[in-house]
């Protein structure tokens, strides 16, 4: 049972965790490849290119959907609090950006949903400009090269906000204790009261999922993983895309369902790939379907 001690306060759900978490371990297999891919001294160093730019590519699909698949399979209740929490601000939060005021920040203060706001914004435009370089030969020369500076460039400045996400959330002696709450779900009472003064947590119980929620939310997320990828299994017959690359040619094995196995198509080639189109929009109703608000779990 994940009850807290009476000096305790839940922070974070296990479905906020689980978000955080499979967001930080792509961002930074995404970091590392990607690097190992632009520098020439790691490239050398590691000597296998087309293993890691397939490791990038595949990396890449969990990056992009993994968190909103878990946030939307799971309790997104919880998610959608978040994301009301950071969009809501007030001038509070105005005067906390300026250097020597006092302010009594709520459940986030400014710097983390600046932090929170970077992190969802950077994932669109990995995930757009990432696309553009991938089907590199679907899109007009020009189109591509900004794409390429693009991505370099936020690479760069990602990796200066998440060095700084790191040291506040593991060094910073008056943040550091926050770093706990991602892994167990709870504070100190004592340390909410005087670091986020203006959060009043409704209570410190998150009794674990029943076994029928853990069932459904399992499926609610397979179901989430097979949208995304015959969203993207359309989307790349449509375009034509590059066929020569293995992540295309297994994405189109893992969706090749009875029925929808078209012939391998060649790169240039537009298809409309009804049967894969069916198959999604069967997928999103069973989704809805198993995610009626009713049966929301207690992750
Ligand atoms: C859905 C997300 C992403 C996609 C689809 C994607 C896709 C790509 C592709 C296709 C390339 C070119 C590989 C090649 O040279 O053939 C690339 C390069 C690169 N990516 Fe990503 N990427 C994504 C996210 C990220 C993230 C989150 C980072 C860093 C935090 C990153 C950093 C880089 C870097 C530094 C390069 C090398 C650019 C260069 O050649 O100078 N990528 N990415």
């Amino acid at each position: 049972m994940e009850i807290a001690a009476a000096n305790r306060v839940l922070r974070f759900t296990r479905t906020e965790r689980a978000v955080h978490w499979v967001q930080a371990s792509t961002f930074i297999l995404l970091l590392l490849s990607g690097f190992g891919l632009s520098l020439p001294a790691i490239e050398g160093l590691i000597g296998h290119r087309d293993l890691l730019r397939q490791l990038h590519l595949t990396v890449a699909f969990f990056y992009a959907i993994g968190p909103t698949v878990l946030a939307l399979g799971a309790n997104r209740a919880s998610v959608a609090r978040d994301v009301r929490d950071v969009e809501t601000w007030d001038g509070q939060d105005v005067r906390w950006l300026l250097p020597g005021s006092d302010t009594e920040p709520g459940r986030f203060n400014a710097g983390q949903k600046l932090n929170a706001i970077f992190v969802a914004w950077s994932t669109v435009a990995f995930t757009l400009t990432g696309f553009i370089m991938w089907q590199n030969r679907r899109f007009p020369l020009d189109v591509v090269s900004r794409a390429n500076v693009i991505h370099t460039d936020l690479a760069y400045i990602a990796l200066l906000v998440f060095l700084g996400h790191l040291f506040l959330a593991t060094m910073w002696p008056h943040t550091r204790d926050s770093f706990w709450a991602m892994i167990g779900g709870t504070v100190r009472r004592d340390w909410a009261r005087s670091h986020h003064p203006r959060w009043h947590p409704a209570g410190a119980i998150n009794p674990p999922p029943a076994g029928r929620e853990i069932a459904l939310s399992a499926i609610r997320i397979a179901l989430g993983w097979f949208i995304g990828l015959f969203a993207a299994r359309w989307l790349f017959f449509a375009i034509g895309a590059n066929t020569t690359d293995a992540v295309t040619r297994w994405l189109y094995d893992v969706t090749a369902w009875p029925g929808a196995t078209l012939p391998t198509p060649q790169t240039g080639v537009h298809v409309m790939d009804w049967p894969g189109l069916i198959y999604l929009v069967l997928l999103i109703i069973v989704f809805r379907f198993a995610n009626h608000p009713r049966r929301a779990g207690g992750w």
